[in-house]
């Protein structure tokens, strides 16, 4: 079979930085495809991959690599991709399209309407299987998020449709569930019983920089909230799933989405050279902190705190599960510390289990200390980036790795009211911590992690 993946947004960021890396990869590993890359931005493969694809590319990928000049304004696009595509198909008799967006949402209207196009011609040479991979965000808002998936669905059944979280391809991720689901000593303990809260960081030190264009209509709360941030939440207080099926997994996670109720503390801000040589004022917040509860039997009023955006200091990515202390007043000794489940992402995965223990060459006094998983240093360091992942399960069609409808629309419904903030949004200085996030914890009377 021959099969080819048409790549829209083909010379953007995320093509560039994260898809062809993990194209090429895959191709090393011998899954057979080509890749059609539409863009607006060469006029012929040549200059494309002199320009943009990385010099030490290997000569295979290239060889399966190649490019478009597209314009989806143009009257004759279509016309010219379908030209392209039988070039490209050749004599074969079955042929399998993967239509990947990696668009604003606001095309797909018209992207959905030239495949439809394009898909009928491709059936009168060839058998056609086809696939469609949509990037998130999916949609801008819980509106239109229900009607692009309409749209979509005129052209696909559900089970040709890839809505796009590369977080549920990370490592961590997937460690987080195999970490509670497959230790009893981890599961009985993990909920509002023993759990007193949750923070959750995800500091980065970029700024927005080549994607201006595209974060000036999205922002923080689009960009990371309504999915990465809430998928990480429904991983770390599902209830065990019947297995660990992709369908079990997405009952668990919806029932968790619609226990949470929208968010209704939070603040956001935007670091202050934010678009300063676009020539025009962006205002988007940039970065939030937010609170929220899952209200569920297990989990109930253990709070959650959420901070993340961009231009901090230090790239911080982390999961902080603090456990109550009830040894405290029992022991009567207000120095022992809480017990914590610290699992870091980033620079490596590490997983920490802190415990007290006994401090030599005193009397019975504790100190905590920690026991340590370094993903690198255990299963060694070629664990496949997630994209790697997402876009093997794509090509097998699987669907264990993305984010059901359900999923996305309860989640749009909790990020609604950050959405809709018109009041104030603080503009912070770079490398800073915007105040509210420190106010956030004052407040709540909490320390965030360091
Ligand atoms: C992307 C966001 O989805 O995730 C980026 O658009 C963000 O703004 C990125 O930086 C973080 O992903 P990762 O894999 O680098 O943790």
């Amino acid at each position: 079979m021959k099969r080819i993946i048409i790549q829209y947004g083909g010379t953007g960021d995320l093509a560039l930085k994260k898809l062809y890396p993990a194209y090429e990869k895959l191709i090393g590993k011998g899954f057979e495809f080509d890749i059609l890359s539409l863009g607006r931005r060469f006029k012929d493969r040549e200059t494309f991959i002199s320009s943009i694809i990385d010099k030490s590319a290997s000569p295979e990928f290239l060889t399966h690599l190649d490019y478009l000049p597209y314009d989806m304004a143009d009257q004759k696009a279509t016309a010219t991709l379908i030209d392209k595509l039988k070039s490209m198909v050749e004599d074969k008799k079955n042929v399998e399209l993967i239509y990947y967006l990696a668009l604003q949402p606001n095309l797909y209207e018209e992207a959905i309407h030239q495949i439809q196009e394009v898909d009928a011609s491709m059936n009168s040479i060839c058998t056609l299987t086809k696939k469609i991979v949509v990037e998130k965000p999916f949609g801008f808002d819980l509106e239109s998020a229900v009607r692009y998936n309409q749209i979509l669905e005129t052209a696909f059944v559900n089970r040709e449709i890839f809505r796009i979280d590369h977080y549920l391809g990370k490592e961590f991720m997937q460690n987080l569930l195999i970490m509670r689901f497959h230790n009893d000593i981890i599961r009985r303990i993990w909920d509002k019983d023993s759990i007193e809260s949750i923070q959750i960081i995800f500091d980065e030190t970029h700024g927005v920089d080549q994607r201006l264009g595209f974060y000036e209509k999205i922002g923080v709360v689009r960009d990371t909230i309504q999915n990465h941030i809430l998928q990480i939440v429904t991983y770390l207080t599902m209830n065990e799933p019947a297995s660990l099926s992709s369908e079990d997994i997405a009952i668990e996670k919806v029932k968790v989405l619609k226990a949470i109720s929208p968010v209704e503390e939070f603040s956001m801000g935007r670091y202050e050279s934010l678009g300063v040589n676009s020539g025009h004022v962006v205002d988007i917040p940039t970065y939030a902190a937010l609170k929220l509860c899952v209200n569920t039997y297990f989990f109930a009023n253990i709070p959650i705190y959420i901070r993340t955006g961009k231009m901090q200091g230090e790239p911080k990515s982390l999961i902080y599960v603090k456990f109550k202390n009830t040894t405290k007043e029992v022991m009567h000794d207000q120095d022992i510390a809480e017990n914590g489940v610290i699992i870091n992402i980033h620079p490596e995965l590490t997983i920490d289990i802190s415990v007290n223990l006994k401090q030599p060459n005193t009397s019975w006094k504790s100190k905590p200390v920690r026991f340590r998983f370094n993903q690198a240093e255990t299963f060694g360091a070629n664990t496949p980036e997630a994209y790697e992942q997402i876009l093997e399960k794509i090509l097998q069609g699987d669907k264990s790795l993305f984010p059901t409808m359900r999923e996305i629309t309860e989640s749009w419904r909790i990020v609604t009211p950050m959405l809709e903030h018109t009041g104030h949004t603080e503009v912070y200085p770079v490398r800073t911590l915007p105040r509210f996030a420190s106010e956030l914890a004052e407040k709540n009377h909490f320390e965030w992690y360091t």
